[in-house]
């Protein structure tokens, strides 16, 4: 059974929220999925048919979330190929921040280019401002993430 790795950076939890709403889409298309606290990149070690989905809110002036920087340090230290990886991202944020309005899930998305991963579809940016509960977009855009990217295995 393929897997998808869910991969949460939070503060206050409302990430590792719209991961565990996410999560029963995966199962019901047909994946296993774990969901990952305190990422690691070698939690990204995958097999043909693996995806990642990424929920990272941001935090500070653009910063990422603690439980996330060892995650970007490692990247940004070791820079290790990501070539075989396939990815979504939810990034979370405020747009009264202003500038650096989901800062933290736009550097993820970049720093995975840069490794060499491949993002499915586009980012998904939930704005605390027009959105009070991240899973009311959450859930329908991972619905329509799967149909388009013709994720489902089963
Ligand atoms: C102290 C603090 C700083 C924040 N800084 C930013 C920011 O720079 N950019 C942004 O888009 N959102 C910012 N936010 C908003 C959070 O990213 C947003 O509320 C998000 O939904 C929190 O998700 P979480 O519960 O997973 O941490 C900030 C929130 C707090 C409390």
């Amino acid at each position: 059974m393929p897997k998808v790795m869910i991969l949460v950076g939070t503060m206050y939890g409302g990430a590792l929220d719209v991961a565990e709403q996410v999560k029963p889409l995966f199962e019901k298309a047909g994946y296993s999925v774990d969901i990952h606290e305190q990422p690691m990149v070698g939690d990204l070690v995958s097999n043909e048919g693996d995806i990642a989905l990424f929920c990272v809110s941001t935090t500070g002036s653009g910063d990422f979330p603690g439980n996330f920087v060892p995650f970007v340090r490692h990247l940004r230290d070791q820079s290790p190929s990501l070539s075989s990886l396939r990815y979504g991202l939810i990034a979370l944020g405020d747009s009264s921040y202003g500038d650096t309005f989901c800062g933290a899930g736009r550097a993820l998305d970049a720093l995975l280019a840069d490794h060499g991963a491949t993002r499915l579809g586009e980012r998904l940016e939930i704005d605390a401002m027009e959105t009070f509960m991240a899973d009311d977009a959450a859930i329908p855009w991972v619905e329509e993430w799967i149909d388009e990217q013709q994720l489902k295995v089963v």
